[in-house]
């Protein structure tokens, strides 16, 4: 039988304080991975009322059975990244996986419009998205090399490839295609070191924020359910299976690629 074993690897995961990254952290370490979480807030998970099973994401780490250490910060900015992973190596030894989940479409639904958003907003929505991403993944490389190998994993988003209803997020869809794109120049380039860089592209996820904001943006409505081809919307553990695939050798041979995970909808370009 195959199992997914990732004991003595060391996972790193931003946006994990509540949501879909905190999933992932769950799923690394229940894999056996010590996991080094990042985000804005740590306390995060209490804004949607998304409940835990400990103090903090950390101590679930913890509670099951691996090292983990947390960093408190706003990743768009890329010296907050290199004291992540520095911090990271220090507590954990290694780093062999990172994940970078963090993100989301930050600005106020209003102000996406590709016609309208502001310079501020802008700027907030790329930090977010893209800065967190490729500065963790510039700050990665360097301990994978040392390590001999690794998997970088990024969440970008279907909105990377396809627009939204009246052009909705503009910005926030332009942002994940990037994200999209930059894993396969960066597997192009890595991938003689041994390290592995794939994307996961989610649909509708009904994390605890999305919840919250579901009525208010005609999001996750019944209807949408009925138009997937496997008659539901995602959960955040359904984006954390896929990312267990491209962290661990099961993936061995796969890099450069994204992977939608949205129910099954047609995806043209991931
Ligand atoms: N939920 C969905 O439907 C959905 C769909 C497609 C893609 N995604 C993507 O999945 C990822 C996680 O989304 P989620 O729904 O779990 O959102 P979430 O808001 O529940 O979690 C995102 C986490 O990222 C953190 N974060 C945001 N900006 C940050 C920054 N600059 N520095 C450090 N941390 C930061 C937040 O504090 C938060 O804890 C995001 O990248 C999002 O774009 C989500």
């Amino acid at each position: 039988m195959i199992a997914i074993d990732l004991s003595g690897k060391a996972a790193l995961v931003t946006g994990a304080a509540r949501g879909i990254g905190r999933a992932i952290a769950l799923r690394l370490a229940e894999a056996g991975a010590d996991v080094a979480i990042a985000d804005l807030d740590l306390s995060g998970a209490a804004e949607f009322g998304e409940q835990l099973s400990a103090a903090s994401v950390e101590e679930e780490i913890r509670d099951l059975g691996r090292r983990a250490t947390s960093f408190a910060g706003d990743l768009g900015i890329s010296v907050n990244c290199d004291a992540f992973l520095a911090k990271s190596a220090v507590a954990l030894g290694r780093i062999d996986i990172l994940v970078n989940c963090a993100g989301g479409a930050i600005v106020p639904h209003d102000s996406g419009w590709g016609s309208a958003a502001s310079d501020t907003d802008i700027e907030k929505i790329f930090a977010a998205n893209y800065g967190s991403m490729a500065y963790c993944c510039r700050a990665a490389v360097p301990y994978m090399r040392q390590s001999k190998g690794g998997a970088i994993v990024n969440i970008a988003s279907t909105a990377g490839y396809e627009s939204q209803a009246r052009g909705a997020l503009a910005h926030y869809g332009a942002f994940k295609a990037a994200v999209i794109n930059y894993a396969r120049s960066l597997a192009a380039e890595v991938g003689h070191d041994g390290i592995r860089v794939n994307t996961v592209a989610p649909g509708i996820v009904m994390t605890a924020r999305i919840a919250a904001l579901a009525a208010a943006r005609g999001i996750g409505t019944p209807d949408q359910a009925e138009a997937t081809p496997l008659r539901r919307l995602g959960q955040a553990d359904d984006i954390a299976k896929a990312v267990l695939f491209f962290a661990s050798d099961l993936s061995g041979f796969v890099t450069g690629q994204c992977l939608a995970v949205n129910g099954g909808a047609p995806s043209l370009a991931c």
